[in-house]
């Protein structure tokens, strides 16, 4: 078990944004998070990442260490300074050595494709470039969960895929946790094993991504599907 979510409910004022019930996110899985805009689908994710608090209900995880949680946002910031700085930023928080902190790097700039900006001035990057560094960035110290909202919201269909077989590979070969907010379709279908699909606050349906896509037991999760449920 990665994280267990236990009758999680968060209020503004009077609104119920989200009310969930017991949830578990196993180890090591790709767990998709879909629904109509105002689902709680953010207000989820925050509260994971520990960026929001619950009004009631708790996330408990399997490590103590909130350290090894980390989020990409749909629009991130960046530090300024150089991309290859901008990666390392977290390892040089947690006192890596030069060496070690220089391979990581070197490593998740190769795969992004990234290699070639090393030196360029993070903040003047483009959209997709700038998703790549966030997510490098948010790789390096080797996140044991890895959350990610909407993080090819406004990407190029090149970059979206560079950044999707990038979490392909990190879920293989490092086993980290993925849990992702997309509202495209078929990236779940790419991506993700699990899929929960939120509607209202409330958990509609979960279970294995590709059935239910294929399959929804639910009629809202497949009218959502069908692309008639938007709002
Ligand atoms: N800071 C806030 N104050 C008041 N309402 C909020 C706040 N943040 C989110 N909400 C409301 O909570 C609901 C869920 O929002 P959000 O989690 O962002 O939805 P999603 O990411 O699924 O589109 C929405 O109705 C939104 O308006
Ligand atoms: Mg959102």
């Amino acid at each position: 078990m990665e994280l267990e979510i236990r009758k999680l409910v968060r209020d503004y004022g009077t609104k119920r944004v989200l009310d969930l019930e017991s949830v578990t996110i196993e180890k090591g899985t790709r767990t998709a998070i879909i629904g109509p805009n105002g689902a709680g689908k953010s207000t989820l994710l925050n509260i994971v990442s520990r960026i929001d608090v619950a009004t009631e209900g708790e996330v408990v995880y399997e490590s103590e260490d909130p350290r090894l949680v980390t989020q990409v946002f749909q629009q991130p910031y960046m530090l300024r300074t150089s991309v290859e700085r901008n990666i390392q930023y977290p390892l040089r928080l947690r006192n890596w050595p030069e060496e070690g902190m220089k391979k990581r790097s070197n490593e998740l700039m190769e795969d992004l494709g990234l290699l070639d900006l090393r030196h360029q001035k993070a903040w003047k990057l483009s959209g997709g470039e700038t998703q790549k560094v966030a997510l490098a960035r948010a790789l390096s110290f080797q996140p044991s969960l890895l959350l990610l909202d909407e993080p090819t919201a406004n990407i190029d269909p090149a970059t979206t895929a560079e950044i999707e077989e990038m979490l392909l590979k990190i879920n293989r070969e490092e086993g980290t946790t993925i849990l992702f907010v997309t509202h495209n379709l078929a990236q779940a279908r790419r991506v993700c094993n699990r899929l929960l699909f939120l509607d209202k606050g409330k958990l509609v349906e979960s279970g294995d991504c590709q059935e239910i896509l294929q399959n929804p037991k639910e009629e809202k999760t497949r009218r959502f599907i069908a692309g008639e449920l938007l709002i």
